[in-house]
């Protein structure tokens, strides 16, 4: 008891001692400690809200317009005949995709279409069906589509020059409009288009020169 006294004693008016130093330059470092911490705490709010701010812009209002493509023509089916009247009816195979640049996805509505046109006129129209490509990337569709050269206006055209050149110029338009969904909260519509021009031949049932812009 009397060592262990004799051991406590000396330790403690040094301990109550230090304390009683130290006491005001300890809570002038804590409340400075925590005026920082205040600061930064404030600050990483103000960085934290900007760079939400930032991806929000990035995001919302940088959507852009989905990329459509008519990647390949390949003929099914081919009939057509110079006399007595000039007439043309194919089965076309067409590949498109759609590409989303966007970070949601793209979700079009089923009133989009691809059509076939000779000199401006349509020969087949296509209707594709509502659908989506995901976020960045690309959905790739086939479409099937009857050509028929009894839709064209009487008279307007010089199929029967082509038909005896064999080489038909064709060209196709489609259109899909839908909307980009963002966060799941916002929705911008967007409009993607493509036009393509290509010359069918006749003796070798193919396409070529296919060009799009
Ligand atoms: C093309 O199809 C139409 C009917 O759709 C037919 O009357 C015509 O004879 C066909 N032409 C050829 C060359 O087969
Ligand atoms: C479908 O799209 C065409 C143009 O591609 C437009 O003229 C027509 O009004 C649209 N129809 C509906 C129901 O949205
Ligand atoms: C019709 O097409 C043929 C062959 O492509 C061409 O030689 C001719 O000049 C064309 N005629 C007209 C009126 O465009
Ligand atoms: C068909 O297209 C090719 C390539 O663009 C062109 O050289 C040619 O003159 C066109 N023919 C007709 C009849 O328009
Ligand atoms: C397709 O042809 C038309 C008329 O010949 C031309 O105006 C258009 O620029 C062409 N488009 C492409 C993608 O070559």
């Amino acid at each position: 008891m009397a060592d262990q006294e004799s051991q406590s004693w000396p330790l403690a008016p040094a301990r109550v001692h230090r304390r009683s130093d130290d006491e005001n330059p300890a809570f002038k470092a804590l409340r400075k400690e925590r005026t920082n911490k205040c600061f930064v705490y404030i600050f990483a709010g103000i960085v934290f809200l900007c760079a939400i701010l930032l991806i929000f812009a990035l995001i919302v209002f940088r959507s852009k317009s989905p990329d459509v493509r008519l990647r390949s023509v390949a003929v099914k089916s081919l009939r057509y005949s110079k006399s007595p009247s000039p007439s043309l009816n194919a089965t076309l195979v067409a590949v498109v995709t759609i590409r989303n640049p966007n970070f949601g996805p793209y979700v079009f509505g089923n009133n989009n279409s691809a059509s076939f046109l000779y000199g401006g006129a349509k020969l087949g129209e296509h209707k594709i069906g509502g659908g989506e490509a995901r976020w960045k990337g690309t959905e790739r569709m086939s479409i099937t589509m009857e050509v028929r050269s009894s839709r064209l206006p009487e008279g307007s055209n010089n199929l029967s020059g082509d038909l005896n050149s064999g080489f038909v110029n064709l060209s196709s338009y489609c259109r899909f409009t839908g909307k980009v969904h963002l966060l799941k909260i916002f929705k911008n519509r967007k409009t993607a288009q493509m036009n393509c021009n290509m010359t069918l031949v006749l003796r070798t049932k193919t396409i070529k020169d296919l060009r799009c812009d």
